[in-house]
């Protein structure tokens, strides 16, 4: 039996990958620390926006889904759309998102799920799927849900990463014998990834453009190395390391890993237009 992909699995998505917001802010927090080049994503979201929305931002009616502690939520709602609705399953993260959106304005954090929108048929003009598609078996019929309840016209941009994302981190752990099995296992970013977004939504949208740029990472310390590893759900570390992050970082040590270290990733953006 293939190993399971902890990014598919409801439960770990329910409860420790995303019931609250410490785990992902320490995730994403790591590898912001870490990021030595690549465009912040809220910055080209903002520029295909303004290229392909068919109306100026102020006018707009924009959907976040997938929306989790909310920090592309609010670079949005900062562009000042006429209303901007933030979604995600996990009433723990839409919680912290309403509190972190700017107040003023049309603006809502729902609880939903994301192949079921609980919005009618034509209802935004633009909507974002950032690093959030790969949670679902099914991206495709997602997109459908998300085509459906955008305006002809409107417009759709996924944010995703390539399969092979941060592979370096899995060669080096292999290397130094702190995990065994992670060259074998499955990319979290399987389901919906920088290769195949093109076809996902190619069956719902025209696709207007399909952008790719490389991320560089650079973990200076073994704790802020220890700090990524422990919050992602691809390795699983010996129980008495745990999800520890100074357990680890004393285990990194121990086993003879250098630093600094390095690791990349592509970050993809495909922007589909709703034409019937
Ligand atoms: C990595 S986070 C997204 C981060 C966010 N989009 C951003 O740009 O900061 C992935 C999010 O997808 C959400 N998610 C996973 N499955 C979902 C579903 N079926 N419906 C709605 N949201 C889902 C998770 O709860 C989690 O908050």
């Amino acid at each position: 039996m293939p190993p399971a992909n902890p990014f598919l699995d409801q439960e770990q998505i329910r409860g420790t990958l995303y019931s609250g917001p410490e785990r992902l802010a320490s995730r994403t927090g790591a590898l912001l620390e870490a990021r030595t080049s690549g465009t912040p994503v809220v910055e080209v979201l903002a520029d295909l926006l303004r290229t392909w929305l068919a109306l100026p931002v102020p006018d707009a009616h924009l959907l976040d889904v997938g929306c989790g502690r909310g920090t592309t939520s609010r670079a949005l709602a900062e562009l000042g759309p006429a209303s901007l609705v933030a979604l995600d399953l996990s009433p723990g993260l839409v919680s912290t998102t309403r509190s972190r959106l700017p107040p003023g304005g049309r603006r809502a954090a729902v609880c939903a799920d994301f192949h079921r929108l609980p919005f009618g048929s034509g209802t935004f003009d633009a909507t974002i799927a950032a690093f959030c598609l790969y949670h679902s078996s099914d991206p495709t019929a997602v997109i459908g849900e998300i085509s459906r309840c955008l305006r002809i016209g409107g417009v759709f941009i996924a944010v995703t990463k390539s399969v092979d994302s941060y592979r370096e981190l899995d060669e080096l752990l292999t290397d130094i014998g702190l995990t065994s099995n992670t060259a074998s296992q499955p990319s979290l970013y399987a389901a919906a990834h920088s290769e195949n977004i093109h076809a996902l939504s190619a069956p719902h949208l025209e696709v207007g453009q399909l952008l790719h740029e490389e991320h560089r990472f650079r973990f200076e310390t073994l704790e802020h190395l220890a700090g990524y590893l422990a919050t992602t759900p691809k390795y699983t570390f010996a129980s008495s390391t745990g999800s520890d992050r100074q357990r680890l970082t004393e285990e990194l040590r121990r086993h003879g890993c250098a630093t600094p270290v390095s690791a990349s990733s592509t970050v993809s953006y495909l922007v589909g237009v709703r034409h019937e």
